[in-house]
């Protein structure tokens, strides 16, 4: 039987064999959210950067430029990291760097897997088919909050798992912890998330638009792949 592993922050990536199996890399609010909305909406790929400096290096060469810190745009930036932006008109058929807080850093911490994808509640049904499918192991690798879990990208985990679970086995108790929250809450999920600590971060900006989106299952049929260091379908 295939295995599915969850970690619940980038900071304990170290702890797990990347390789041989299929990386999921989750940050419910918001970065994996905009790159599944995007790539969903005509987006040509997405290039995922650790550094500011280096967004601004590829916006020279003609990409859009995205992304935040503590959860707001950078000024000079064409984009910053809502899921609407990713669906304007303007950003169809173009290219865009993104570096952000934790999404696109574990995006890059998961270098080394066989296969790095993209998930969300807004693509949970295709990632749970397209693992299903595959013959690798899978691990689900949260985004967190600078170096600590947190509850969305738990409750995605969770929700994903619940979704193989007559196919695969956990490993590990943080694959259990995951599955038991959703198992617990998934008839509120909004309402669980809302509670948590980015949820109230970014209330703080008026954008309870974005947290609600985000939430939304299986909205988008895309399954985001990093090849050659840029995220496309
Ligand atoms: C991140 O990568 O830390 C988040 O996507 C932050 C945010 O909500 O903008």
């Amino acid at each position: 039987m295939k295995t599915i592993e969850v970690c619940l922050t980038p900071d304990l990536i170290h702890q797990h064999d990347l390789k041989g199996k299929i990386v999921v890399v989750v940050d419910v609010f918001r970065a994996t959210s905009c790159i599944v909305t995007g790539l969903a909406n005509e987006v040509e790929a997405i290039k995922p950067v650790g550094e500011v400096d280096e967004v601004k290096a590829l916006g020279k060469e003609g990409y859009l430029m995205a992304g935040e810190r503590g959860g707001i745009k950078i000024p000079e930036f064409d984009m910053g990291n809502s899921p609407f932006e990713y669906q304007a008109d303007q950003v169809k058929g173009k290219k865009i760097a993104i570096s952000t807080t934790n999404g696109s850093q574990a995006i890059i911490k998961s270098e080394g897997a066989d296969e790095i994808i993209i998930g969300a509640f807004l693509n949970l049904e295709s990632v749970a088919e397209y693992v299903l499918q595959s013959k690798s192991n899978v691990l689900i690798h949260c985004a967190g909050w600078k170096g600590t879990p947190n509850l969305e990208d738990t409750l995605f985990a969770g929700a994903l798992i619940d979704e193989c679970a007559e196919e695969m086995k956990t490993v590990g108790d943080s694959a259990l912890v995951a599955h038991q929250v959703y198992i617990a809450n998934h008839e509120n999920l909004f309402g669980i998330a809302k509670q948590s600590s980015h949820a109230e971060r970014l209330s703080g900006f008026g954008i309870e638009e974005d947290l609600e989106f985000c939430m939304t299952e299986s909205e988008y049929q895309v399954v985001p792949r990093l090849v050659a260091g840029e995220l496309i379908v």
